[in-house]
């Protein structure tokens, strides 16, 4: 019988990953950002790279991973993927061109720690996609779903200490997302408040495995409701035709 190792991040990928790829699709236009952030560089480190979004096709990419059920929802390619931690990486110092990581530093027991290791082994750019804590509130998800959104925030680390963990030079810009993003973590859905009713779409947003399955419950009744009777859309009906949503995502990049 093999070993169950206990998670490395905040969240049992082998409970709750189920179906993540297909719903954590690659955003093109997301993906464009990074590439563009990870310049000319042809080695790529993609830490906590899940099922393999945002991976370059054009560049040697060396994934580190440590869940095995992500691990089993990565296309079959020939990319190389090593089970570790971004805490400890297993690489010398200035290893590779680049290095990225996408929407996982706040899964990470310490996420400075693990910015430091990736500043470490790269020699060029250090491209973060994640949320800044201090902007969550701006998707109304905070006020129908309060505990995703409390848990959401005490997870992320603030940018000021995301960037000093990089080396203090980094470059924070906000990343708009796009009406039909494919990726779909929570803000994805600002103008389809529907995609919360599946239970599908919750369980790829990890920040609901923090929630008692019955508020999460009554939380999804409550949006139903409002859906149902022309509440939402009295207050924020208006973000069905916004193209893009200007909350909390953010790209950073170190060089
Ligand atoms: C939300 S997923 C993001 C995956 C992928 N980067 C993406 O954009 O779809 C977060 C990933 O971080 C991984 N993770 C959790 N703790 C980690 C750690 N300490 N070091 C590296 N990766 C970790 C998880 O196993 C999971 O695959």
């Amino acid at each position: 019988m093999g070993v169950v190792s206990p998670p490395a991040g905040d969240v049992d990928y082998a409970r709750y990953g189920i179906g993540y790829a297909g719903h954590r699709r690659a955003d093109p236009r997301i993906a464009a950002r990074i590439l563009e952030a990870l310049g000319t560089a042809s080695t790529v480190l993609n830490v906590g790279a899940g099922a393999g979004s945002y991976e370059p096709d054009d560049r040697a990419v060396v994934s580190v991973e440590p869940s095995e059920a992500m691990i089993a929802q990565r296309p079959t390619t020939p990319r190389r993927v090593v089970r570790a931690v971004a805490g400890s990486l297993p690489l010398p110092d200035r290893a590779v061109d680049a290095s990225m990581a996408t929407v996982t530093v706040h899964q990470w027991p310490d996420p400075l720690a693990g910015l430091r290791e990736m500043r470490r082994v790269t020699a060029g750019p250090v491209v973060v996609l994640t949320f800044d804590p201090d902007c969550l509130d701006r998707l109304w998800l905070a006020e129908y779903a309060p505990d995703v959104y409390r848990a959401e925030v005490a997870r992320y680390p603030t940018v000021d200490a995301l960037v000093a963990a990089l080396g203090g030079d980094a470059v924070v810009d906000p990343v708009p997302v796009p009406f039909d993003c494919t990726d779909g973590f929570t803000e994805a859905f600002y103008g389809r408040p529907e995609a919360f009713c599946d239970p599908g779409v919750r369980r790829s947003q990890s920040a609901w495995s923090f929630v008692d399955p019955v508020v999460e419950a009554g939380y999804a009744a409550d949006l139903r409701r409002d859906l149902d009777s022309g509440r939402w859309d009295e207050r924020y009906g208006h973000l069905r035709t916004e193209a893009t949503f200007d909350g909390a995502l953010r790209l950073v990049v170190s060089r």
